[in-house]
């Protein structure tokens, strides 16, 4: 069986950097890969601006004529894929509701625009013998009126079309990685390979605690079969609509689904010391811009400190919004907190750091930002503006994260 890929919502590339192990960019650009997988095909296009910019970046480092497919998914007609091992890729915490749809009694459809649709059409007409995926892990409990029906729906579309799979919520920050990030990671398999047929024969404590592919990669402390908690979303629930319908569950951080039946547990991880923001900003002074002004640094106190608002709800209640006091800026001596798309702005989540050499407040360059995610230095130094850097940054992944899962793919598709 070959490694060949497929990106989707591929960013600025943290899969690929990741399952590739890439660690620097050559004078032209390229990024210097170490082909472990072939990436055939990869998909990136943002709804939001004109400008490409995470597209211009990734064809840059990922040169290709024909590979980097820059349109909306939607408008992809999934047959002119490439066939490929596994399918990866990061895409966003949605709405999976279903419904009957009125024209044709057997039809079911999904809301318009909700990307988890595309990847199961891809799933559909490519069937790949692997999937990875990540996602806030608020996915495994939304909505919050029907908690788990979201990723109910998403296991059921994997077992209707014959996978079975794995699932983690994983901090980067507890496997000894830059930042304290909280994802949830998926690993499908089709019963087609012989992987599903080797996990079938294992027990589900097994697999979750020993010999799945998170246990392996990112290993747990060990834990009572009493803790793992059962739901069936086949039997009673005869398609998709009655999933959607009526189906809720309390997923725990850790699972597996196999023919219909899932295993849930919350796993305690076998935690590693790991890199802290000293070990990564830069000791020598930067560029004067990142040093906040007086006025920033009365703005960053106000966001950052304790507040009550009062706010009106879209109904018109008036109601007290209250938040909790932040230290006044990151220790260094800590992982970085979740990067998300507003770092670099005046915003109560931007890091603001004491700077090393001249002890004064100030914001992390961008290159501070890549570190964090395990991306080269200078990445997304393609002359886009700083500030999308930043914000592609917050969008992304770390990158080692993939690292660890694509060494354990990479052993299971050798066996097959
Ligand atoms: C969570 S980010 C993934 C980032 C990526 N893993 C990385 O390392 O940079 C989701 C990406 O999906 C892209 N996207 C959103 N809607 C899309 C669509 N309809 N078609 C293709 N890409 C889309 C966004 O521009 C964004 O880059």
């Amino acid at each position: 069986m070959e490694k060949t890929v497929v990106e989707l919502f591929a960013g600025v590339g943290g899969f690929r950097v990741g399952l590739n192990n890439i660690t620097a960019i050559d004078e032209t650009g390229k990024a210097i890969e170490h082909k472990t997988f072939d990436f055939v095909w990869a998909n990136q296009w943002e709804p939001s601006t004109k400008a490409q910019h995470a597209f211009d970046c990734y064809n840059l480092r990922f040169p290709s004529k024909t590979e980097n497919s820059n349109v909306d998914i939607s408008k992809v007609d999934k047959n002119t894929i490439p066939n490929h091992t596994l399918l990866c890729g990061g895409f966003p915490c949605q709405d999976y509701s279903v419904a009957r749809s009125l024209s044709g009694a057997q039809g079911i459809e999904g809301k318009k625009g909700v990307l988890w649709w595309q990847i199961n059409d891809i799933l559909t007409v490519k069937r790949p013998p692997f999937v990875l995926l990540e996602n806030v892990d608020r996915l495994i409990k939304s909505p919050a009126k029907q908690r788990g029906r979201d990723f109910g729906v998403m296991l059921r579309c994997f077992y209707d079309l014959g996978y079975a799979l794995e699932w983690r919520v994983i901090n980067a920050a507890d496997y000894g990685h830059p930042q304290r990030r909280r994802r949830v990671f998926i690993f499908a398999y089709h019963q087609s390979t012989s992987y599903y047929k080797q996990q079938a024969n294992e027990s589900s404590k097994e697999i979750i605690a020993k010999t799945g592919i998170f246990a392996k990669a990112f290993p747990v402390e060990d834990f009572l079969e009493t803790t793992i908690k059962k739901y069936d979303i086949s039997g009673k629930y005869q398609d998709l609509v009655a999933i959607s319908d009526k189906f809720h569950a309390l997923f725990g951080d850790s699972g597996y689904m196999i023919d219909g039946k899932v295993y849930t547990a919350n796993t305690k991880p076998f935690k590693t010391k790991s890199v802290i923001l000293n070990d990564i900003v830069e000791k020598n002074g930067v560029a004067p811009h990142y040093y906040l002004s007086d006025a920033q640094k009365k703005k960053f106190e106000y966001l950052r400190g304790s507040k009550k608002i009062l706010r009106t709800n879209k109904d018109g209640f008036e109601y007290m919004y209250s938040e909790g006091a932040m230290s006044a800026y990151d220790e260094l001596s800590l992982p970085a907190r979740t990067m998300l798309t507003s770092e670099g702005t005046t915003n109560r989540s931007t890091h603001i750091i004491l700077d090393p050499k001249t002890n004064k407040y100030r914001l992390l360059t961008p290159i501070e930002c890549e570190r964090i995610n395990e991306f080269p230095d200078n990445w997304t130094n393609t002359g886009m503006p700083e500030k999308r850097r930043y914000f592609i940054m917050g969008n992304a992944l770390v990158c080692g994260v993939i690292n660890k899962i694509g060494k354990q793919i990479s052993i299971i598709i050798d066996n097959e």
